[in-house]
């Protein structure tokens, strides 16, 4: 296991966020990334990421928490290939969750690709519950599953 920082993301990380994204399953565009980041949009958007803990400190992984009313949306959760599988993904999932509850939210929900089996195991794993499946959501037609837990998020034993 790993034990990153976690830490708000910043212009700075830029570069680091967008090496991360290029190299993910499917990379978001660098306009919307530069756009999140840059124009500091932090009150309806927060990026949060997860460092080695040595002294050059490079970027694990990060995430992205959105909101819609008082519902904390996780819009992105990524960690780089080579650091997965090592509890990065849920420190960083157990931060936004911490985030989503300081920012007044009642429960944090999400959208899963149905074939994530990876993803949608770490999210039961932090007692996320399916909702519903939403039919043909991706753009290869694949279904999502939405699901949501409520605040703060628990690591089932
Ligand atoms: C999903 C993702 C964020 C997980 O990050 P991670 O740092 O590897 O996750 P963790 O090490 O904290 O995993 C915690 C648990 O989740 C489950 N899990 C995570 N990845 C898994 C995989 N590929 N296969 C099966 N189970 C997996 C396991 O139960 C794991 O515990 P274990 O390693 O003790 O068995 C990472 O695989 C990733 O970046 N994937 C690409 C982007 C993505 O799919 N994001 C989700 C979009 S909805």
């Amino acid at each position: 296991m790993y034990l990153p920082e976690i830490n708000f993301l910043t212009a700075n990380n830029l570069p680091e966020v967008l090496r991360i994204n290029a190299a993910s399953e499917s990379p978001w565009s660098e306009a919307v990334i530069r756009s999140d980041l840059q124009e500091n949009s932090q009150n309806e958007i927060t990026y949060l990421g997860a460092f080695a803990t040595v002294p050059e400190a490079p970027l694990l992984g990060y995430a992205v928490l959105g909101r819609e009313k008082r519902v904390g949306i996780l819009m992105s959760i990524l960690v780089d290939k080579i650091y997965r599988r090592r509890g990065v993904g849920t420190q960083l999932l157990l931060a936004v969750g911490d985030c989503a509850a300081y920012l007044n939210m009642r429960r944090l929900r999400l959208r899963v690709r149905k074939s994530n089996a990876g993803a949608i195991a770490l999210y039961s794993k932090l007692s996320f519950v399916g909702e519903n499946v939403r039919r043909g959501y991706y753009s290869n037609g694949e279904d999502a599953i939405v699901m949501s837990a409520g605040l703060p998020l628990k690591l089932k034993s």
